[in-house]
């Protein structure tokens, strides 16, 4: 109520009084379901507006059945239709050759939100929250009211079931629609098609469904799609490899990244097992010998039943699992930092150090003979040692998560890949050795295309994505977006302002496998920004950055280069004449003798060799030239971008012959030629 109304109406001045009893308000209170939830906040789910919920759809379809083909050993050949049935109004179809759903679970596959096969394991696939495909056939369904229609077949002579279902969003139930046996007849051995009809907006650009299945395709080069797009001709992409990912490992989670909440969880529900061997069954790298020594260092019987540890038990065994992973800055950093600090010792542990949780941090601080609440300033360089000490004495040593539960696109393949997608000259890749952030292994691995017909003019064009699904909204508020912004592609030849995107014919190509990917939001947009996450990314960029700065010097030099032949060459005739006139050696034998001598003085490359075939180990190409692979390797873990040599940089040249080009360009062997000719001539 704005000022003047109040003052119009004296009644509103009133001191407020009781509007509502705790009884009225408690008989308001009911349970909220989950698809209530996210029919209000369907943003969250990347339905926020029209053009959005269009993509989102099509997403989300796309996303299970490349996970249902590749669980199934099967390559997957995908049709993706989308019809605009009135003004705004469209019906997508995405269609798979993948093993296909059986009859029951098909209602509440695409009708019940949180109903899903990937969510309690880990393990790298592109959905993992059980939302996805029936919060899509929920706003199908909440804009134009139809159902989602799935036809699905697992098998030769097997029926394909046609189910017609809805959601109830009241009770997060589906509906069938239609007769639970109808069945229609379909070439196809196996698979699912899934229809759904909303309100959306088909445009162009970065953020397009064009986009996202031209992207698509880059990252899952054994992918065979066909496109029909609402006007135009159907778009083909058929398949660069015959080989399926190798199958990503199901892994358990690990003691590092273990929250106390899921470790009480695991342990009350262990059943009849014993502490030691529940620790191994339920946990990665937990061996006989590490399961012992946490339950030594948590104080407990490695034989007690695991159900029946007490709270303060489970609470140390939680900070023992997690020390392992625990880490203090450089003790003399850490030794400056304290001395500063105005607050107390368990704060500045926290504070500086990763992977600390308060239990952890007071177990550590006392170990050390210690208090956690002394004053910082108080604590002596020696109380600083004994801290590090027992850190170092609480911790036990587990092996880090084993690799074979991510599945990167591979060096060759990524380049592969961005050749289908760019007309480059330059391609390199490289992929990162597995790390792991809280707990989760995961890969990165970054690509980039230079030149061509990409644009001179614009920022470079970053590719995205998590588990080989194009990640096209939010930029911004993505990990990735922020270690491209952080690597200085100034030092690798190109433009940048600080804290832009370089400018340039570049596209840089990011891609993070893991079993969990951080991801900021349900609408799986954007990589959300651990510290781990974002360092593992800046080093793949900066070591694609380094082959391509290597290429676009050697590639100045060769411009250089020619710059300087086509200059002798015009020069050659000039003295030819000129030494004819005083020696009379005839013309023709002068210009003879300086351009056999020519390829002495300047070095031509070869010109850059189109779209070459797929590299196999190494992974620099140049229009299809390879730099072998162990160059590639020994540059793994080299961050320094490569200087240009002072050969290697074009002198200022006029083509108006003021001065000798001789004189000026060239070092050594070139003048020489000159000098030894001049004796000849007579000429000083
Ligand atoms: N085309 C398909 N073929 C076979 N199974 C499918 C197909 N589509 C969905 N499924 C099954 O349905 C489940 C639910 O799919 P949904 O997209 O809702 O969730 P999700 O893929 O598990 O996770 P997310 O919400 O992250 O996408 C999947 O886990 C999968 O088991
Ligand atoms: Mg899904």
């Amino acid at each position: 109520m704005t000022t003047e109304a109040l003052i119009q109406d004296p009644e509103a001045l009133k001191p407020a009084g009781r509007r509502a009893s705790a009884e009225a308000m408690g008989a308001k209170q009911r349970d909220i379901s989950v698809s209530e939830f996210f029919t209000k906040n369907r943003h969250l789910l990347g339905f926020d507006n029209p053009a959005k919920a269009l993509l989102t759809t099509i997403k989300e379809a796309v996303d299970n059945a490349l996970d249902a083909c590749e669980e199934a050993g099967i390559l997957p050949t995908l049709e993706v239709s989308v019809e605009e049935v009135s003004d705004g109004r469209y019906r997508v179809r995405v269609e798979d050759n993948g093993p296909g759903i059986v009859k029951e679970q098909i209602p509440k596959i695409f009708a019940k939100l949180l109903y899903g096969s990937k969510f309690h394991r880990l393990r790298q696939s592109r959905g993992q929250q059980g939302i996805g495909i029936s919060a899509a056939g929920m706003y199908g369904h909440l804009t134009t009211g139809k159902p989602v229609v799935v036809v699905s077949k697992i098998g030769k002579g097997r029926p394909a079931w046609r189910v017609e279902v809805r959601i109830d969003s009241r009770t997060n139930e589906p509906k069938q629609l239609n007769d639970k046996n109808d069945t229609v007849t379909w070439e196809k051995d196996h698979g699912t098609s899934v229809e759904i009809e909303l309100m959306g907006l088909y445009r162009g650009g970065r953020t397009s469904v064009d986009a996202y299945l031209e992207q698509t395709v880059v990252a899952n080069p054994h992918l065979e799609l066909t496109y029909k797009p609402p006007k135009g001709a159907p778009v083909h992409f058929p398949r660069v490899s015959d080989l399926l990912p190798p199958e990503a490992q199901e892994i358990k989670p690990h003691p590092h990244g273990v929250e106390l909440g899921m470790l009480i969880k695991i342990l009350h529900e262990s059943g009849k097992r014993h502490v030691a061997q529940t620790l191994m069954e339920e946990f990665s790298r937990v061996t006989h010998a590490v399961a012992e020594e946490l339950c030594k260092r948590a104080g407990i019987d490695p034989n007690a039943l695991a159900a029946r540890v007490d709270a303060m038990k489970i609470e140390a065994l939680h900070a023992a699992m997690v020390a392992s992973n625990a880490a203090l800055p450089p003790i003399k950093k850490f030794a400056s930092k304290v001395a500063r600090s105005d607050g107390n010792l368990r704060e500045e542990v926290m504070e500086e150090g990763t992977g600390f949780s308060t239990p952890l941090a007071d177990l550590v601080i006392r170990k050390a003979g210690l208090e956690p609440t002394l004053k910082a300033k108080a604590v002596t360089p020696m109380m600083v040692e004994k801290l590090y000490q027992s850190l170092h004495e609480s911790q036990v040593k587990i092996l880090p998560p084993p690799a074979n539960c991510i599945v990167p696109v591979g060096e060759a393949l990524v380049m592969e890949g961005l050749r289908r997608r760019f007309k480059g000259e330059f391609f390199t890749s490289h992929t990162r050795p597995p790390a792991v952030y809280r707990g989760n292994p995961f890969v990165v691995e970054a690509g980039v295309a230079f030149g061509g017909t990409l644009s001179r003019e614009d920022s470079a064009d970053v590719l995205r994505f998590a588990n080989r699904v194009p990640l096209l909204y939010q930029p911004r508020a993505c990990a990735i977006h922020e270690a491209v912004l952080k690597v200085d592609w100034k030092s690798y030849g190109l433009q940048q302002r600080k804290g832009e995107l370089p400018v340039g014919p570049l596209a840089i190509f990011v891609h993070l496998a893991s079993v969990w990917v951080p991801f900021t939001s349900e609408a799986k947009e954007a990589v959300a920004h651990y510290d781990e996450v974002v360092r593992e990314i800046r080093l793949a960029l900066m070591e694609c950055g380094r082959k391509l700065g290597t290429w676009v010097k050697a590639q100045q030099a060769e411009r250089w280069e020619t710059q300087r032949k086509t200059l002798f060459e015009k020069y050659i005739v000039e003295l030819a004449a000129s030494i004819h006139s005083i020696t009379k050696v005839s013309e023709e034998s002068v210009k003879k003798d300086f351009e056999a001598a020519l390829p002495n003085h300047v070095r031509i490359a070869l010109p850059p060799v189109e779209g070459g075939a797929p590299s196999a180990g190494g992974a620099v190409e140049a229009g299809g030239e390879e730099i072998p692979a162990e160059a590639d390797a020994s540059a793994a873990e080299s961050t320094a971008p490569v200087e240009a040599r002072p050969s290697d940089r074009p002198p200022e040249m006029s083509d108006d012959g003021e001065g000798s080009p001789f004189e000026d360009v060239t070092p050594g062997n070139t003048r020489q030629l000159v000098l030894k000719m001049r004796p000849k001539s007579g000429r000083k």
